[in-house]
């Protein structure tokens, strides 16, 4: 194992040793092959850079206490990147090709698997852009997938389950009711850099995105899923411009196997203020809580027009998703969905 203050870890790049890398060309994809965590030559004409010819994947491989490697539900990572590459008419890898290709980084990089006692894992990610040169718009006829992978602590920085502050942004929106919203493409990243930049300035954790037609209702972070516990039930937005995140899924099957009932309907920011619990969830942030929530008529406003508070601790409820979901996916207790791969390393 690599000698790394695991502890230390955020949610940032730390170079590993080896990428998994494949090219699309003439109709087929090249045999995958392991190349060294270095740059790597792409035309500057390639449509990736020009017209956002790219969706990615995000996932963990995880050290259980059985000295174990999982990965959690690469399957529904695989069929998501299928439906991002469709949207863009990009060549996709098949569901096996994405899986073996994780499997292959994983074990090539089994030596930055953070140790179980750790709350860091090895995050994967499987990215796939258009690479052909061109100048016209239309999508790419050649592509390359390629999955990475970096050892990475908690998304926030900050130890797990501390709640962080979020601002609802009213005047900046991140994806349109018809657009690009449920698919993990990058250009969705693009428009939620500038108003991140405000937030972030302004010292707020996170971003809240309300949808673009009336801006009345919550959609998600830029990072992640929103969901929030009232009494017993389990509320999350239904929107066609949200990602549609494994996580979130996930922990909708985990609250109902916890006696939860579970909701999936448009959410009012009003609503907020009847809300016990308030998170984001997704695969970087696992569970992340929040401690306030401030509405502001625009972002650049000094003043929020409400302020949604929701406590200094991680609530009871979003606890205890947590420590199943975690614990799942660390061997810790069973997993009775199928929803762990093991990695031989
Ligand atoms: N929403 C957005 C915008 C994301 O980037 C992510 C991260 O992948 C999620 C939600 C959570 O999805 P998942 O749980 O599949 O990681
Ligand atoms: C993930 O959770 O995997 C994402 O892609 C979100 C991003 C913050 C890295």
């Amino acid at each position: 194992m690599k000698n790394i203050d695991w502890g230390k870890l955020s949610f940032s790049y730390t170079k590993t040793d080896y990428i998994a890398y494949s090219t699309f060309k003439d109709g087929k994809w090249s045999p995958a092959k392991l190349i060294p965590d270095a740059d790597i030559p792409v035309s500057p004409y390639a449509g990736a850079f020009h017209y956002a010819s790219g969706c990615f994947e995000g996932m963990k491989a995880f050290r259980g206490a059985d000295g174990k490697v999982r990965l959690f539900r690469p399957e529904e990572n695989a069929k998501r990147m299928v439906r991002s590459a469709g949207y863009l008419d990009l060549a996709c890898p098949s569901i096996e090709q994405f899986i073996d290709m994780c499997v292959m980084v994983v074990k090539a990089n089994a030596e930055y698997i953070p140790p179980f006692e750790t709350t860091a894992s090895l995050y994967l990610r499987p990215l796939l852009i258009g690479t052909n040169p061109q100048l016209g718009i239309r999508s790419s006829s050649e592509s390359t997938f390629m999955v990475m992978a970096s050892p990475v602590g908690t998304y926030s920085g900050d130890k797990i389950l501390v709640p962080g502050t979020a601002v609802i942004s009213r005047n900046h929106d991140r994806a349109a009711p018809n657009g690009s919203g449920s698919y993990k493409v990058g250009a969705n990243y693009a428009q939620s850099l500038h108003p991140y930049n405000l937030a972030h300035k302004q010292g707020y954790r996170e971003l809240l995105f309300t949808d673009a037609l009336t801006h009345q209702y919550i959609e998600e972070f830029g990072s992640s899923n929103f969901f929030a516990i009232k009494g017993n039930t389990y509320i999350t937005p239904d929107s066609k411009s949200v990602l549609p995140s494994i996580t979130n899924a996930s922990l909708r099957t985990l609250a109902e196997s916890l006696g939860m009932k579970v909701e999936m309907r448009p959410i009012p920011v009003t609503e907020l203020s009847e809300m016990d619990e308030a998170n984001s969830c997704g695969t970087a942030v696992v569970i992340t809580p929040l401690s306030r929530i401030d509405d502001k008529v625009r972002l650049e406003d000094e003043t929020p027009s409400h302020i949604y508070k929701f406590g200094d601790e991680c609530g009871p409820k979003s606890r205890a998703l947590y420590e199943k979901m975690i614990g799942i996916q660390k061997g810790l207790i069973d997993d009775p969905f199928g929803w762990i791969m093991f990695v031989d390393c």
